[in-house]
């Protein structure tokens, strides 16, 4: 419980209590109730953590890279393109001209979200780092590129090879679609992450779902694009264009799941696509290739994943496609390009806990560009549900302490509705919805909310990010992944962002769900804490060596 006027207190022995009556009712569908039940049995409390493998053989590791064996190869042109944009001018899309659709700039889209960016080496252990980040680096999200007929690429379906920066051919259309564009579908194997994370794992795919869309989106920006969500298809829709519902091309227990399908918009004015044509066009096509195995031992099973990703599978919808409306409140004054911002992200291990404090300017830039009228949340059609709750630690004319920041003014009330009575919900800006709540040094409770991982607490500021949840979900159990995803996109937002203000930032998908709900007030499902992020000055590792992201293709 949090007393004031002292520092904020966890009971660590407390477990929370849904209220009477509960915030979901009895009527809700099955799919809810799964969904429902496997939210709460994947909460970590300080008492025990969700259930996981017991042991971890590292020498085990799935491979983080598929290949489908059997396919004709498309070696895309080389890697490490440098482009003119600067990371401020991904502010206003409009002003950045549109690269001509070539292989080479397809290449170059894949390579800004899903690419590699380095490897690491310390003594006999080598791994590489990608664009998009991942939870345990585990990387679980496969992206797919769809030429339905451009005079550069065959028109079919072909999976990318990050570690190779090549496409295998999975399918090949019998004729030209008549729109000619390229999609980008994204999948997750959900074993890969769960071999290390166990039943926890189906949250993280979500999140490195939306982190990889957020990387789409400012890949794309950087080449003049944009993305658009086609978000009314159906997950069977995405896996039967995506080849993922031929069972037999895969291993038992190593298929992967659909998650969302994009259109890349690379000039303006283009016709709606028909999805009935793009799905006879796969069913027809030649299909070609078998996943080779991902080379680990399955010891543990966790039957618990496909229950949820099944009853959180999404039927066809339709959906707003009218984009809310754009405004950029606080300018980024970054001078360095997109390109070298988007390879240069990495996580940061540790942070330096006596930084002088980051500059408020900053601070209020990052939080600004988290809100739904920016750029980056361009192609989000839906009012955002994702509020954030803040543990200021070292900010320039910030008291330290605990602030919020909705990211939707109807929220405003529900929010303050359901958090401690103590808190003062003061606006401290003119210019972004930042409200202080307590001040106080909450580096204590920041650290033990996150797992005790010292990054919460030795940053400048770490955050949870609060989902408007029983209400989002109750009647459609699969806007439950749409929910991590938003997640995934703000921290995006933020790892760019703090490259930007020249520090770092970290995904943080391990902390004590209902500690957090307690500490803030929360007494039912309302509200539920899905991610946690952090940002501030990092501390190199110097043991580590720093190698080429591509170096290994060149030899
Ligand atoms: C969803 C998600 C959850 C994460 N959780 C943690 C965490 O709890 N603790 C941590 O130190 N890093 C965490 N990370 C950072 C990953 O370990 C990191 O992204 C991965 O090792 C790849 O490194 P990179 O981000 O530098 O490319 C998380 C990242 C993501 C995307």
């Amino acid at each position: 419980m949090l007393i004031l006027p002292g520092p904020p207190v966890l009971q660590s022995t407390s477990r929370w209590k849904m209220a009477d009556p509960p915030c979901i009712e009895v009527v809700m569908n099955k799919q809810t109730e799964t969904v429902i039940n496997y939210h709460n049995r994947t909460k970590h409390r300080l008492e025990r953590y969700a259930k996981g493998p017991d042991s971890i053989d590292w020498d085990d590791q799935p491979d983080q890279f598929r290949r489908f064996s059997g396919c004709d190869i498309v070696t895309l042109p080389k890697t490490g393109t440098e482009l003119e944009p600067l990371f401020a001018g991904l502010d206003n899309p409009e002003t950045i001209p549109a690269k001509p659709l070539t292989l080479a700039n397809a290449g170059l889209l894949l390579e800004l979200a899903f690419g590699l960016s380095a490897w690491k080496q310390f003594g006999p252990s080598r791994w590489a780092l990608r664009c998009n980040p991942s939870s345990g680096n585990l990387h679980p999200t496969e992206a797919y590129l769809i030429s339905t007929g451009n005079d550069f690429i065959k028109s079919g379906v072909y999976h990318y090879v990050s570690h190779d920066h090549s496409l295998e051919q999975r399918c090949q259309f019998t004729d030209n679609v008549p729109e000619s564009v390229i999609l980008i579908g994204l999948s997750s194997v959900h074993w890969r992450e769960a071999w290390k994370y166990g039943e926890r794992a189906f949250r993280y795919c979500q999140h490195d779902i939306g982190h990889a869309l957020g990387a789409l989106h400012y890949a794309a920006a950087t080449l003049g694009w944009s993305i658009q969500l086609l978000a009314e298809w159906s997950d069977d829709d995405i896996a039967k264009l995506l080849g993922l519902a031929r069972s037999d091309d895969f291993k038992p227990l190593e298929h992967e799941f659909p998650d969302l399908i994009c259109r890349i918009n690379t000039q303006a004015g283009s016709k709606p696509l028909d999805i009935r044509i793009l799905l006879e066009h796969a069913q027809t096509g030649t299909w070609s290739g078998k996943a080779d195995s991902l080379r680990a031992y399955h010891l543990y099973k966790w039957p618990i994943i496909d229950e949820v990703a099944f009853a959180a599978s999404k039927p066809r919808t339709e959906e707003p496609d009218k984009p809310i409306a754009r405004q950029h409140i606080i300018k980024s004054s970054c001078a360095k390009t997109a390109t070298a911002i988007i390879r240069q992200r990495r996580s940061a291990q540790q942070f330096d806990g006596r930084m002088t404090p980051m500059p408020q300017t900053d601070f209020y830039r990052m939080l600004a560009a988290v809100l739904p009228t920016t750029a980056a949340s361009e192609f989000w059609p839906w009012p955002p549900k994702i509020h954030l709750f803040i543990f200021v630690h070292r900010v320039e004319g910030l008291a330290p302490g605990l602030y919020a920041l909705p990211r939707d003014q109807n929220a405003l009330e529900k929010l303050r509705a359901a958090t401690l009575a103590e808190f003062d919900w003061q606006k401290i800006s003119q210019v972004i919805p930042l409200y202080h709540l307590y001040s106080g040094d909450c580096r204590v409770q920041a650290k033990t909310l996150s797992c005790h991982q010292p990054i919460a607490s030795d940053s400048a500021f770490s955050l949870g990010m609060v989902a408007e949840f029983c209400e989002t979900i109750e009647t459609t159990p699969w806007l439950y992944r749409r929910l991590f995803w938003e997640c995934g996109l703000i921290g995006q937002v933020l790892y760019l962002e703090a490259e930007a203000a020249g520090i770092r930032g970290t995904g943080i998908g391990c902390y004590f769900d209902d500690s957090v709900h307690e500490l803030l007030g929360f007494k039912d499902e309302q509200f539920q804490s899905l991610y946690h992020f952090t940002v501030g000055k990092p501390l190199e590792d110097k043991r580590l060596e720093t190698l080429p992201a591509y170096g290994h293709l060149k030899t």
